[in-house]
């Protein structure tokens, strides 16, 4: 492989050939001036003195959380919105989206509760729609903070015969601060005593106001249970996916989260991951927090084998040397090298993190120390 040299880029970017070895020796790699460079480091070179690099991932040694991505034009293409369900325990979301998928995860929850956040990827009228399911019990506010901060849009479900009630609050403020469109879904209207009129009343409060009464808030009436209102549902999330003109780039190196992560006695650490942005590939490189590996095996949420995912696509996978974290980044690389390092890195910085030596570790810092 013939790419540019350490001496090139050096002058490309205006850098003494020194500083650019000195920073691929800080990552692990031993170059001369004539030494030549493949795209990633000539990537992490670039990012470090400021330079942007179209097209290609862009990728840090410790940070990759605060990168912003920057993608050709035309290299984007429309993705599915990704869909998160919200509201209070117990109003309906794994139901309506059981539903939707027919399935019955509901039935089978330990206790009738939603315990993590379920990804599901399902088509309607020949569109992709990628749907989060976050639990309504009190006890997990993180998880519905990371579900609005992932998510296009959100579905408010609020139970027609029970009301606007804490958590329906609580999921409210998620997707306000998340910024992103609302649409609410009055459940159970099937139920004896269901009152949709008073829960827009209760709703209006919160700031929802419904279009018929001269607000801007979509309101479905809907019952989970007996699909009364589901189509109407879904083609009104079609048409708010349509306006948002939700673009990724497939083309890149995968980026995304965590949405849940587990050690599997079998299997070893799986991790269901969100891909946000580029495609997923089976054997891929990648670092998932601070964990690394390679993507070993690739399950899409029907449990089917995937040899690829693209933007939006919820997936499982193994290979990774650890559990990671919930509402962890990921990113693929090119090479096993470069993940394996910059997992190391990140696994180090944790460490220091976590033993209280450094908050954050920079490469700046990092040149102080020599
Ligand atoms: P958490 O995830 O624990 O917050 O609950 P959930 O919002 O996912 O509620 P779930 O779908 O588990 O439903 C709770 C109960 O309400 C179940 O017994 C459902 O069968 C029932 N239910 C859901 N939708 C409807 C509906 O439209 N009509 C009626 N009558 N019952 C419903
Ligand atoms: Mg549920």
């Amino acid at each position: 492989e013939d790419g540019i040299t350490v001496g090139e880029l050096a002058e490309m970017i205006g850098q003494t050939p020194a500083n650019v070895i000195k920073v691929l020796f800080m990552l692990g790699t031993m170059v001369t001036i004539n030494s030549s460079l493949n795209d990633e480091q000539v990537e992490l070179i670039c990012l470090e003195y400021g330079y942007e690099v179209k097209k290609k991932v862009i990728v840090s040694e410790i940070n990759f959380e605060d990168i912003e991505i920057i993608d050709d034009e035309a290299d984007l293409v429309g993705r599915p919105p990704v869909v998160t369900i919200m509201g209070h325990v117990d109003h309906g979301k794994t139901t309506l989206l059981d539903y939707i998928r027919k399935s019955r995860v509901a039935e089978g929850e330990f206790g009738g509760i939603t315990q993590h956040i379920g990804a599901y990827q399902v088509e309607v009228n020949g569109k992709k729609i990628t749907f989060l399911d976050t639990p309504g019990h009190e006890a997990f506010t993180a998880m519905r903070a990371r579900g609005a901060q992932l998510t296009d849009i959100v579905i408010i479900v609020v139970a027609a015969d029970d009301g606007v009630m804490p958590q329906t609050k609580e999921a409210v403020d998620h997707a306000l601060a998340a910024g992103v469109p609302i649409v609410v879904a009055i459940n159970k209207i099937d139920k004896e005593g269901a009152d949709p009129e008073r829960i827009k009343g209760e709703m209006s409060e919160l700031g929802l106001m419904p279009e018929e009464w001269g607000g801007d808030t979509v309101y479905c009436n809907i019952s989970a249970k007996k699909g009364i209102g589901i189509q109407e549902l879904l083609e009104t999330l079609t048409v708010v996916a349509e306006l948002a003109d939700l673009k990724a780039n497939p083309k890149r190196y995968a980026y995304g989260s965590v949405v849940e992560g587990r050690l599997d006695k079998g299997r070893g650490p799986v991790a269901t991951l969100l891909v946000q942005n580029g495609t997923l590939r089976a054997g891929d490189p990648i670092v998932v927090g601070t964990a690394f590996g390679r993507v070993r095996q690739m399950l899409g949420d029907h449990g089917k084998e995937l040899k690829e995912a693209g933007p939006s696509t919820p997936v499982e996978i193994t290979g990774l040397n650890d559990v990671p974290v919930a509402g962890d980044k990921f990113m693929a690389f090119e090479t096993e090298k470069m993940a394996r390092h910059v997992g190391e890195e990140r696994q180090k910085a944790k460490q220091e993190q976590d033993r209280g030596v450094s908050s954050a570790m920079s490469l700046d810092d990092l040149f102080n120390q020599i």
